[in-house]
């Protein structure tokens, strides 16, 4: 038997967890038998896993475990050497994040992934730029007044805030920075018309690595907030503290492999560390 695929120990990741939120919605996303290969590097060793909707599924793992090679997986960025993703059940086979974004799915990147030299409302506005109206707009000129309207009602609504809308990114500071990256991915999924809300997945890797304690506290709550209105969010992150505040499931990856998937009230720091170090053994052999 390789890896974690079809073993009668599943744990918890595999049946509808009993407790907590997420729990009787149904699967999001689901991926199995996912294996990723950087040329000799075997990045992904058999990955089975599914979030559902409303739960918050954290990915925990040593560097280079895997965990930002998985979520690009889920987001179409890398194509899988081999395995299965669902979409709500359905079965997908994404040839580039466009595809993904199309199912619902926004990827929030640990390299951030924004235009330094335009300013926050520009870059919250991207792929989705509101035109000027009349014949200024058929040109494709930008309506900047109406995105930077848009951009702090949305912030608002959020419950985000960062520097003036007008402030190109560059002169952010990185913390300033991740925030305006997760607002944005946050927007684009909650901004998904009526039913399709409830359908979003988002998924964050390191949200919160250069923040500090109140724009910690604020994207804590910004995935809270998200996850209670049906959206399935992935967080990667090394902040332990984060992780067992902020999410239902914990997933871990050490060198490659799938090593835990709890419900985060049947576990504890003592076990996480012991699986993200590689001194407890696998729930899964
Ligand atoms: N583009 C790439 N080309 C070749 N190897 C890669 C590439 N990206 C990642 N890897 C390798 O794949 C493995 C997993 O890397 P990944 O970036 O997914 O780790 P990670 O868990 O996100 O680590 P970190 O916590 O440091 O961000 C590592 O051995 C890494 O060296
Ligand atoms: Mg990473």
């Amino acid at each position: 038997m390789t890896g974690n695929s079809g073993t009668a120990a599943q744990g918890p990741g595999f049946s509808a967890p009993s407790v907590g939120p997420g729990a009787g919605s149904s699967t999001a996303l689901e991926l199995r038998g996912i294996d990723m290969h950087y040329g000799y590097v075997r990045a992904l060793d058999q990955i089975d896993i599914e979030v559902r909707q409303g739960e918050v599924l954290g990915l925990l793992g040593d560097n280079g475990a895997g965990k930002s090679t998985l979520l690009k997986v889920m987001s179409g960025a890398h194509q899988p050497t081999s395995g299965e993703i669902r979409v709500h059940g359905e079965t997908s086979a994404f040839a580039s994040p466009a595809d993904s974004t199309h199912a619902g799915i926004q990827m929030v990147y640990q390299d951030l992934a924004l235009v330094d030299a335009q300013d926050i409302a520009t870059n919250l506005s991207l792929g989705r730029e509101i035109l000027r109206k009349g014949p200024l707009g058929w040109l494709g000129f930008v309506d900047h007044k109406a995105q930077r309207r848009r951009s702090t009602d949305e912030l608002e609504k959020l419950g985000v805030r960062t520097a003036a809308m007008t402030r190109p990114v560059e002169m952010l500071s990185g913390g300033q920075r991740q925030v305006v990256a997760l607002a944005r991915g946050a927007t684009r999924v909650s901004g998904l018309p009526g039913d399709d809300e409830k359908r979003g997945i988002l998924l964050l890797d390191e949200p919160t690595a250069a923040l500090g304690y109140e724009q910690t506290q604020q994207v804590q709550s910004l995935i809270r907030r998200l996850a209670d209105r049906g959206v399935a969010c992935v967080l990667v992150t090394h902040n332990l503290p984060l992780a067992v505040a902020v999410c239902d499931r914990i997933a871990v990856l050490n060198r490659g492999r799938k090593v835990a998937d709890v419900p985060v009230a049947d576990t504890d720091n003592d076990q996480l560390v012991g699986w993200i170090t590689g001194a407890r053994p696998s729930m899964f052999v």
